[in-house]
């Protein structure tokens, strides 16, 4: 059997929940199920109930990886005003600063008057990461082009908000932007199907938009695809008066995508392009050597919530077809995932930024 090997897959945008959302994941859980699909590095979000918006929280997260997660494994920063006069100080640890300006889970929200604080103080050469839906998007790039601020965006998931991406790009602005597999693998037309299995910020967008969205990463236009795996409890979403936003996708990304290759939406380059090169060039993730992935071209499969890795135990994607599997990952020339199965030894590393 001839075996495909490509670059360890680069996740920039997760929430492993620790601390203070260990019901739903924790670090080794997250990274356990990152690694069984062929993510060999991962950036966490700052969105936790006690937010990572001081150097002490940092200093926590740090703490609580050691010798516990089984990839490698780098923290981004909370762009609010409590955390504002750390930014500097935090700078060599950190891989971007998270600026929410839309309501989502967390208590992470700005006011537009402290958006135009933080995008001002952005230290030189570092990213801000926005969530900036619609109208709040232009907003965004208007105060990027303003401050000068380096900016990527998180989950795009309308074409007018890539077109209004890839309008500043034309103008010269220093800016980059992911889509979810979410996006480019369900609409609305699926939340009646899954229903709050499919609840999440922002929310599933049209056919047309979707479209526009495999048109997009087909040109260069979107520069990474990041999961934003955002994983509750089954509790919590059968929760109809208070069912959360967000969904897991950290294992099935790989999968989807390598679907995808097989059925032409998108070349294999494209695939490697969008989840190493870009994501290493964009936030100076580390070079990792002898780390890679296997797989099968031609296994078929289909994926299912009691195959979910994640400590959440369900997909979105439950009942996809899939054509191409993870056979073996390697890190740091060690062999973590065997025939599907992760080894138990945690043998990540903890990242910071190269210079
Ligand atoms: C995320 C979460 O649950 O932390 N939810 C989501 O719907 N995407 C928050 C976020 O990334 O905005
Ligand atoms: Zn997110």
């Amino acid at each position: 059997m001839k075996l495909l090997t490509i670059p360890g897959v680069i996740d920039v945008h997760t929430h492993l929940r620790e601390p203070g959302a260990a019901q739903k994941e924790d670090m080794a859980t997250g990274t356990r199920a990152a690694i069984s699909g062929g993510v060999t590095t991962v950036l966490d979000m700052p969105n936790n109930p006690i937010p990572t918006s001081n150097p002490l929280a940092l200093k926590e997260k740090f703490k609580l990886a050691e010798n516990r997660i089984y990839n490698d494994l780098g923290f981004h920063f909370a762009a609010t005003m409590e955390a504002l006069p750390f930014f500097e100080e935090v700078k060599n640890q950190v891989f971007g600063y998270k600026l929410y300006m839309n309501h989502t889970t967390g208590n992470l929200k700005v006011t537009p008057e402290e958006a135009e604080k933080i995008f001002a103080h952005i230290p030189n050469g570092k990213t801000l990461i926005v969530h900036a839906e619609d109208e709040t998007l232009d907003r965004a790039i208007e105060l990027a082009g303003k401050y000068r601020t380096k900016v990527h965006v998180a989950h795009l998931t309308s074409k007018q908000e890539l077109m209004s991406v890839v309008k500043a790009k034309k103008s010269g602005m220093n800016i980059t932007c992911e889509v979810t597999p979410n996006n480019l693998f369900l609409t609305d037309e699926d939340i009646k199907r899954i229903g709050a299995y499919a609840v999440m910020k922002p929310v599933l967008k049209t056919q047309m938009d979707q479209d526009a969205l495999w048109e997009g990463l087909r040109e260069g236009l979107i520069d990474i695809v990041a999961t934003d795996h955002a994983p509750h409890t089954i509790e919590e979403k059968e929760n109809s008066e208070n069912s959360p936003f967000g969904v897991p996708g950290v294992e099935t990304s790989l999968p989807l995508l390598l679907t995808a290759v097989a059925e032409k939406r998108i070349s294999l380059e494209t695939l490697i392009t969008v989840t190493n090169t870009n994501p290493r060039r964009i936030f100076s993730i580390p070079e990792q050597l002898d780390t890679y992935v296997e797989i099968d071209t031609s296994q078929k499969y289909v994926l299912s919530n009691d195959k979910i890795v994640s400590k959440c135990g369900w997909t979105p994607f439950a009942g996809m077809q899939i054509k191409g599997k993870i056979m073996s990952v390697y890190l740091h020339g060690r062999k973590i995932v065997d025939n599907g199965k992760v080894f138990e030894q945690p043998t990540g590393k903890i990242i910071t930024p190269a210079i």
